[in-house]
This record gives C-alpha cells, structure tokens and sequence, in this order.
C-alpha cells in the first residue's frame, strides 16, 4: 500500500473503462457524468488500481464513481480514494458529499459507511425503472437507490 499514489487522469490518458463499469453496468450512464466530473487514478507501483470520479455540484459534490481492480479489492485502496475524496472537497470549501449506491452494493455500502457516510433516503425500484437489464450481486437483486451523505462541515 505504500506506493498507492492517487492523481488526476492525465489530459489524453484513457478512461479505466473496465474499472468505471464494476461501479456502473451502463456505459451511456457513465459518459453522461464524465464529462463533467473530475476523475483521479489510484496508481500502485505503475499500474492503475483503482479510480473515482467526483462532480462539483455547488457547495456539495458527488462521488459519482468509485472501483478498486478486482484484484486489489479488499486492501484499503476504496478507503483511502473516499479519503482523498474528502480531503479534496474540505480543501476546497465543500460542505457535504454526497453519493448513490445499490441496495446489494455490499461493499461499497461497507466502504461509505466506514467512511462516515449515513444513509439519507431510499429510491424504492429505481433500478427496475432506470436499468434494461435486471442487476443481480452478491446473491440479490439490485432494486433500490441509497442515498448517503457526509457533512463535512457542521451548520453554523
Ligand atoms: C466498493 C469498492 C470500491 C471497495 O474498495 P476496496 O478497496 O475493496 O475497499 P477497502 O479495502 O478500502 O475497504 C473499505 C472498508 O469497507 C469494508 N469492506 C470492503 N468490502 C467489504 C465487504 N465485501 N463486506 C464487508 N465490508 C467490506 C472494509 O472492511 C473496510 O473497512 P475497514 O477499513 O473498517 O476495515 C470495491 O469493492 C469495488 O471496486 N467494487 C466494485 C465497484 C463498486 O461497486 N463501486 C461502488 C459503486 S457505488
């Protein structure tokens, strides 16, 4: 972990496609946030590990994508990009961050909670309605939105 660096993508650097769809399975929903988000590499020892895609949205931002390398899941790289996620937005006057995910994302639910994130409100079959395809992971279907949020900066 120690050579895990965490930097924006570079100006002509492709997009970790692969990674960014083990977050979302819609490839037309990830082009339609990219666009207008910044996007940083976790990089170990050469390699990309892991990315996160983050989208200012006022005095909050979202952490619209987050995906760690199948293979190095497990070991702290999620943590430490959700880390950075939020020394970045406290570095720059964010007050809250916000973030959607799956009622069977178990780890990422693990990941954002860890984190400090709570939960703020339940979209009840938003993946029925939104996605073509049933989603299925870690043994259930995926039918729920969560919404989670991190203040980071108490109300005065
Ligand atoms: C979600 C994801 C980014 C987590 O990355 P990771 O590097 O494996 O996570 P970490 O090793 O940093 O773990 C962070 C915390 O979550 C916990 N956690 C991670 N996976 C878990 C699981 N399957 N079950 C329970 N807890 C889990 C860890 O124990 C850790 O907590 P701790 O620091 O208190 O021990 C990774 O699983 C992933 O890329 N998944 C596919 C993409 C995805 O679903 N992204 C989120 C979309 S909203």
């Amino acid at each position: 972990m120690d050579s895990l660096i965490i930097r924006p993508l570079a100006p002509r650097e492709p997009l970790p496609m692969h990674l960014l769809l083990l977050a979302d399975p819609s490839i037309d929903m990830v082009l339609s946030y990219i666009d207008q988000s910044h996007t940083f590499i976790a990089e170990q020892n050469g390699k990309v590990a892991g990315v996160l895609v983050l989208q200012p949205q006022g005095n909050e931002a979202e952490i619209m994508n987050v995906a760690v390398e199948e293979s190095l899941q497990g070991k702290g790289i999620g943590k430490r990009l959700v880390e950075f996620a939020i020394n970045l937005a406290k570095q720059q006057s964010i007050h809250q961050l916000i973030v959607y995910t799956g009622n069977s994302t178990l780890p990422a639910l693990a990941l954002y909670k860890r984190c400090g994130f709570k939960t703020e409100s339940i979209d009840k079959g938003y993946f029925l309605r939104n996605y073509p395809e049933p989603i299925f992971e870690n043994g259930m279907q995926c039918t729920d939105r969560i919404k989670l949020r991190l203040e980071l900066k108490a109300p005065a």
